[in-house]
């Protein structure tokens, strides 16, 4: 794992967005694997700044997202698939039709976690896999549990991603207790990995991550073992 230290969030998301749009500009036709949360907000900014300046070209590109909330349709504005739209997907010149995410309203689990599954392997894999970092050091909604999950799979979310996820909620009550995440091989296979974290709060369990036993109750711990993973980090969550 490659570790870059930056000086606050600005810097780490600087950083962060200077390797997709590398990514962009090196192959245009690139399978980026997105995330959400807090911390992706200012990389996906920046990326859609440099496209409003003619910089950066999205026309060919196919984005696959790690994770929905089981039950929320698109237009929910909880929901993964209006995060996407609000922060990049009405910003950038990605076609519609290439935009992908998990359905959260599909019931059938087995039959959604199968198509999302197959179409990722269908893409040809993800080429750059973008992954922010959990309190409790879950990757997608990849919680920690007995064992690493390989597949996309329906998971029941932890007490604690549903404490954390819920400011984004008017009460605590509306946060989903399940959601559709990419399984742990399914983010293995990208060919490249970029974690990004910021934030004292989230120094103890990114080092964990990083050094500490690979484990599935620390599911990021994982990512040691793949051969291309950079780490952005600024100094506060680098505990630097
Ligand atoms: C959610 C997402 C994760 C994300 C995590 C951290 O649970 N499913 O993909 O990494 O939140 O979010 P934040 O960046 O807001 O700390």
């Amino acid at each position: 794992m490659r570790l870059i230290i930056t000086d606050q969030y600005s810097g780490m998301c600087q950083s962060a967005a200077k390797i997709i749009a590398s990514q962009i500009t090196l192959k245009p036709d690139s399978v980026l694997g997105l995330a959400t949360g807090s911390t992706p907000i200012g990389i996906y900014g920046r990326l859609a700044a440099w496209h409003r300046d003619g910089e950066l070209d999205f026309s060919q590109i196919t984005t696959v997202n790690l994770d929905e909330y089981y039950g929320l349709a698109p237009d929910n504005a909880q929901s993964y698939h209006y995060f996407m739209t609000e922060h990049l997907f009405s910003k950038v010149n990605l076609p519609k039709g290439k935009q992908y995410l998990p359905d959260g309203t599909n019931s059938d689990a087995v039959r959604e976690c199968q198509r999302y599954q197959s179409l990722i392997e269908l893409l040809g894999g993800v080429d750059m896999q973008l992954l922010g970092l959990g309190h409790n050091g879950h990757i997608g909604f990849n919680e920690p549990s007995d064992a690493f999950v390989k597949d996309v799979h329906l998971v029941d979310l932890a007490e604690k991603t549903i404490e954390a996820n819920k400011r984004f909620f008017d009460r605590v009550e509306d946060v989903p207790r399940q959601a559709y995440t990419m399984g742990i091989g399914t983010i293995f296979q990208a060919k490249k990995i970029l974690l990004v974290v910021s934030g004292a709060e989230k120094a103890d369990i990114l080092k964990r991550v990083m050094y500490g036993l690979i484990c599935p109750q620390v599911p990021g711990s994982i990512l040691q073992l793949h051969p291309n993973v950079v780490v952005v980090a600024d100094k506060e969550a680098a505990g630097a």
